[in-house]
Formats: structure tokens, C-alpha cells, sequence
């Protein structure tokens, strides 16, 4: 089996969050210390994942690049790609292709921000699964503004509809879709829905008419975190502050991953560490040097 490759779809027009992001992209916007895609990245690596192509609009690229790099400094590899116009969140595997490379994929949305204790096994059992799909459903009070997921009495999916008028179920898909090797193939065979856009829920549908899909429960202990609004995005960041200063460790933080993972050594850190240095987010990386020498 080929190892599996992320993708963090980070394009879209943005302007539910104008003027904020009339002249920064979204997905580069705080979440209270760090830009937005940090999160959906840190996902991909606490996924184990270290090939991951970044996919923006063609203007937004450059900041993009100054931001993350090449990723070498946190032992990952990052390609970036173009998505010329908003058409689909389907679009991605295609624009993809290319990189994929026929090896399956974990995407996740540039704006979906996640919390919770044992996200890794619940990364780690979508993983180990080579054939079909799976997505993540999430428990919310409005499912109606998401794609949404219904199940049987045993949990397998029944249905998978976006933004239906009337809900099948309480359940929203996530934006963290793990799919296998075939994913743009079957996007080629798909059409624009009504709105003009590749949809992924016409993509998820092949998979579940195939018997191939599946559902991961996020359980209560998880926060999904909306950031689709001014109110949200704010609420976002003092929920991570709050996470944050109240148990002294970091949230969505690449760096701290990549040494736990030993993907990057101590003197790595340290440069980071370094950089940083002018406040808490560089203390914090500093403490995990000084705590890695205590247990050594
Ligand atoms: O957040 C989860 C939801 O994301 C799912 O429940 C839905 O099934 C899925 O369709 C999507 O719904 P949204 O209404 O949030 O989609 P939106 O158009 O806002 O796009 C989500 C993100 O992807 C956003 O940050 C912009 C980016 N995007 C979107 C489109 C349509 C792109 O980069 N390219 C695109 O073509």
C-alpha cells in the first residue's frame, strides 16, 4: 500500500468575513496565537501524514509560501498548488492528481479547527482502512448548514446530503475526508451540481452506493470549531486561549508535533524556539526542550 498524502483545501472567496479578508486570505487569519491552517495542518501530522499539498487561489499562494515554507522545518514536505476558481471542494483530488500520485489521501478544509482527546486513534483507525471512505461526524444543533450524514441502529451510513432543507439526522460531515486511491478518477466522473460546483457529497455518494463508506462519530468530548463568521473566528481564538493558558500546552502547534514525532531533533527546535523567542508560543517550545533534557 502507497503511504497516504494530505491535502488542506485553503481557497474559496472568503467574503462571509469581509472586510477581513478582502486583502488576507481566511485561512491565514488568527485563531487567537497562530494562523488558521496551523490547526487543520497539525491534524494532518498528528495523522502521521508529511506529504501535504496546501491548495489556494492563485493570489493567495505567495503568502501561503511565507508562512508554512517548505515545510523541512518541521520535517514535513509541503507542495503548493493552485485552485484557479472556488468550483468544488471535490475539485481538490483533481487539482491534486498529479501529486497523489495514485496513493490515498486525508483532505482537510483549511477552516475546520478540531479538539479533543484521542483525535489520533480516531485518525489512526480511518487510516488503517485501504479501501473506500470515511468521514467524521459531528453531533451539532444546526446540521442543516452542513453536510450531513444519517446511519442505521448500527451505525453504518445511510445517507449523505448537503445542506439539506430538512435534516436526516443530527450529524454534520466534518471537513476531514480520508479516501482511497481512486478519488480523482471517480471525480472526473462527477458533474457540477446546480450551484456550478464540484460537490463532495456527490463524490461521498459514490463511495457510500459502493458500500465503502464510513462514518467516524466524534464524540462530545471533541470541539468542531465554526469559523465562519466574525463572532465565531473570535470565539475560536479565546476558546483556544482559554484551552490554552488554562492547562499550559498548546493546541494546533506543528512544531511540538514534529519533535514529538522525532521528525525534527532538539537543535531544530531550539532555531524555532528561537524565533520566537519575544513571546509565550517560542516559551513554550523552549519548555519542551528543557523537559525533553529532564526526562533524558
Ligand atoms: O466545514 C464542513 C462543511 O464544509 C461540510 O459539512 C460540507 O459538507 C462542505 O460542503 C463544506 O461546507 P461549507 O459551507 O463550509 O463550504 P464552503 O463553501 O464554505 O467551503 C469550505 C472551505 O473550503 C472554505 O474555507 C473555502 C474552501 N473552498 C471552498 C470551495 C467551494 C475552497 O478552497 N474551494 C472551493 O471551491
Amino acid at each position: 500500500m502507497s503511504v497516504r498524502k494530505g491535502i488542506i483545501l485553503a481557497g474559496g472567496s472568503g467574503t462571509r468575513l469581509y472586510p477581513l479578508t478582502i486583502g488576507v486570505s481566511k485561512q491565514l487569519m488568527p485563531v487567537y496565537d497562530k494562523p488558521m491552517i496551523y490547526y487543520p495542518l497539525s491534524v494532518l501530522m498528528l495523522a502521521g501524514i508529511r506529504e501535504i499539498a496546501i491548495i489556494t487561489t492563485p493570489q493567495d499562494q505567495e503568502q501561503f509560501r511565507r508562512a508554512l515554507g517548505t515545510g523541512a522545518q518541521w520535517g514535513i514536505s509541503l507542495t503548493y498548488l493552485v485552485q484557479p476558481r472556488p468550483e468544488g471542494l471535490a475539485q481538490a483530488y483533481t487539482i491534486a492528481e498529479e501529486f497523489l500520485a495514485g496513493s490515498p489521501s486525508c483532505m482537510v478544509l483549511g477552516d475546520n479547527i478540531f479538539f479533543g482527546h484521542g483525535l489520533p486513534d480516531l485518525l489512526a483507525l480511518a487510516d488503517a482502512k485501504t479501501e473506500g471512505g470515511t468521514v467524521f461526524g459531528y453531533h451539532v444543533a444546526d446540521p442543516e448548514r452542513y453536510g450531513v450524514v444519517a446511519m442505521d441502529e448500527r451505525g453504518r451510513v445511510t445517507q449523505i446530503v448537503e445542506k439539506p432543507k430538512v435534516a436526516p439526522s443530527n450529524y454534520a460531515v466534518t471537513g476531514i475526508y480520508f479516501l482511497d486511491a481512486r478519488a480523482p478518477d471517480l471525480v472526473h466522473g462527477i458533474r457540477p451540481s446546480e450551484r456550478g460546483e464540484l460537490e463532495i457529497v456527490s463524490l461521498l455518494e459514490i463511495y457510500l452506493e459502493e458500500g465503502l463508506l464510513d462514518v467516524q462519530r466524534m464524540g462530545r468530548g471533541f470541539a468542531w470549531l465554526d469559523t465562519g463568521t466574525h463572532a465565531s473566528l473570535l470565539d475560536a481564538g479565546n476558546f483556544v486561549r482559554t484551552l490554552q493558558l488554562r492547562q499550559g500546552m498548546q493546541t494546533g502547534c506543528p512544531e511540538e508535533i514534529a519533535f514529538a514525532r522525532g521528525w525534527v531533533d532538539a537543535e531544530a527546535l531550539t532555531g524555532m524556539a528561537a524565533q520566537l523567542s519575544k513571546n509565550d508560543y517560542g516559551r513554550y517550545l523552549q519548555g519542551l526542550l528543557t523537559d525533553r533534557m529532564m526526562e533524558g
